[in-house]
């Protein structure tokens, strides 16, 4: 094997929570804490306080990354509602969630559409973080690595492996989102494994690079063994990065 030089990736995902006042006073005191962060941090806000939290990021000089939670899958044009890969460059995002579970439930998203998200936010300059994930069902009728990896798959047949070397995945079992309940590291670990053998199909040397994130769940008390898994590179956090008292502490479980 080669060395892992993965270095850890910890985003926070606001969801739809919040207000500007609070998404400048998290931030803030996000940023304050983190100047020098063990991990790469990102802050992933609602759309319309993507340039307050690029601010505060900005006054505290915090080395911490923007992301947004969705992309349009066109360029620019006729789309009411959609906000472009390049916007989002434009507002100082470097990273973008693509299928996110929630996006796929509630908007009916595809794997073939994520996979046009992610085709689009890599021609703005911008990282997709693309998530996959079963629901309960799909675990419990033994579905689990046929689910994540077809939702893969999607990606890698239109996008093809070297997209990899500028993208992360993220693996959010849907059971485990917003429920308390986390997968035990060794379900976790045995799905990103599968993941990163996937990748290693097409290339070693991707699969050997490539961040793969966990979500679902993952509190500051569960934060250290979930996160010391072998192929888990990080995680997405939903609810406990909406304080920063908590969110800086799983930050702060990265070795
Ligand atoms: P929770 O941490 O609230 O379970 O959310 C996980 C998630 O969906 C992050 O994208």
């Amino acid at each position: 094997m080669e060395p892992v030089t993965r270095h850890p990736l910890i985003a926070g995902n606001w969801k739809m929570h919040g207000s500007q006042a609070f998404a400048e006073s998290l931030s803030g005191a996000i940023a304050q804490s983190l100047k020098k962060p063990r991990a790469e941090i990102a802050l992933i806000p609602p759309f319309p306080y993507l340039t307050a939290v690029a601010a505060a990021i900005r006054a505290h000089q915090a080395p911490i990354d923007l992301g947004a939670q969705d992309v349009s899958a066109h360029a620019e044009g006729a789309h009411t509602g959609e906000v472009s890969g390049a916007m989002l460059s434009d507002c100082g995002c470097r990273f973008v969630l693509v299928g996110h579970s929630e996006r796929r439930q509630d908007h009916g998203e595809t794997s073939a559409q994520v996979a046009q998200k992610f085709l689009a936010a890599q021609q703005a300059g911008l990282i997709p973080i693309v998530c996959v994930g079963e629901t309960l069902a799909e675990r419990d009728a033994g579905q689990t690595d046929k689910v994540v990896l077809s939702q893969l798959e999607a990606v890698l047949e239109v996008a093809g492996v070297e997209a990899f070397e500028h993208a992360v995945v993220a693996y959010e079992p849907v059971w485990a989102i917003g429920t308390g309940k986390t997968a035990t590291p060794a379900q976790a670990q045995a799905v990103h494994a599968s993941i990163r053998a996937r990748i290693g199909a097409n290339s070693d040397t991707i699969a050997g690079q490539v961040r793969v994130i966990y979500g679902g769940s993952v509190k500051p008390d569960n934060a250290l063994e979930i996160l010391s898994c072998d192929d888990i590179d990080g995680g997405l956090i939903g609810g406990a990065s909406l304080s920063a008292e908590s969110f800086v502490e799983i930050c702060q479980a990265v070795g």
